[in-house]
């Protein structure tokens, strides 16, 4: 059967029919998976009832997963997960519970793992158990948020070096809510604030919430600056805003767009999304 192709925005994003990514996906469809992924950033398919062995043999298929660290109830799996449900017990959380606090970081645009030094390719996130409203996953297409800078900005990002942290985006919400311990297991790490797609040379703007400071900058200009670039990048025409199914599962362009998870009701509905994150193979930094 041959693949579909239904855009999802103007300017990027695409669904794609015709294919059941819970089986084996052999490697002609998956070329063409892949194509459109580069091309397009944000990839859905829908009605695919994932579970984590099929999740981790579909996510293979892009690279080599990424394993969650210490204060994602995923730790040392290949699983991020997003949820208000106990890891073990099934129960709702309560809204006060860290663990709570820790996922409202979400709700900030940001790029997975551009903490890390080599930062990810890409993220699938898969919806297991979706509330009937709110909870959405909105996207940005950065590669329009990068387009609509003026050129003094361009130039001005070119060469900066920004710093990005995990305990960035957490202080964002509640400054020290990490461990000492888990701040020291990601220190800092400089990134480019441009990245190229290495295929189509597309440019697009790699800011986020984890990105806290510029180096050689004093922090309020750092910040400054960083929270005006996405603020620009972020504006309504260049975001999809999607609302889950049981069954979906996105793969999104970690170099090319940015996402946030929005608001629901964790006391009165349940939500479990599972993420598998493919790590990056280059640098966003010259040698
Ligand atoms: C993620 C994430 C958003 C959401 O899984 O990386 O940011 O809507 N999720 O759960
Ligand atoms: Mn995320």
């Amino acid at each position: 059967m041959a693949l579909t192709f239904k855009k999802l925005h103007p300017l990027y994003g695409v669904e794609i029919g015709g294919v059941d990514v819970t089986r084996p996906v052999d490697a002609r469809t998956f070329g063409q998976i892949r194509a459109a992924f580069e091309e397009h950033s944000v990839v859905l398919f829908r009605d695919q009832p994932m579970d984590d062995t099929k999740q981790i043999a579909f996510s293979e298929l892009f690279g080599p997963l990424e394993i969650s660290g210490s204060a994602n109830p995923g730790v040392g799996t290949p699983f991020a997960r997003q949820s208000n449900l106990d890891i073990k017990s099934g129960e709702t959380i309560p809204v006060d519970d860290w663990r709570m606090i820790y996922q409202k970081a979400n709700y900030l645009w940001h790029s997975d793992s551009s903490f890390k030094r080599v930062p990810s390719l890409c993220s699938l996130l898969s919806g297991r158990i979706c509330p009937p409203s709110g909870g959405n996953t909105e996207l940005t297409c950065m590669r329009a948020g990068y387009r609509v800078l003026p050129d003094s900005l361009k130039n001005k990002i070119e060469t900066l070096v920004a710093e990005h942290a995990l305990s960035h985006s957490r202080d964002r919400v509640e400054p020290g809510i990490l461990s000492a311990a888990q701040k020291a297991e990601l220190p800092a790490v400089r990134q480019g604030m441009v990245r190229v797609n290495p295929i189509n040379f597309r440019k697009a703007l790699y800011v986020g919430a984890h990105a806290g400071a510029i180096e050689g900058w004093n922090q309020d200009d750092g910040r400054g600056l960083i929270d005006e670039l996405i603020e620009r990048a972020t504006i309504e025409d260049h975001r999809i805003s999607h609302a889950w199914r049981e069954g979906d599962i996105i793969v999104w362009d970690n170099r090319a767009v940015v996402h946030r998870a929005t608001a629901y009701d964790t006391v009165k509905h349940k939500r479990l999304m599972q993420r598998t994150t493919v790590g990056g193979n280059e640098s966003t930094l010259p040698r």
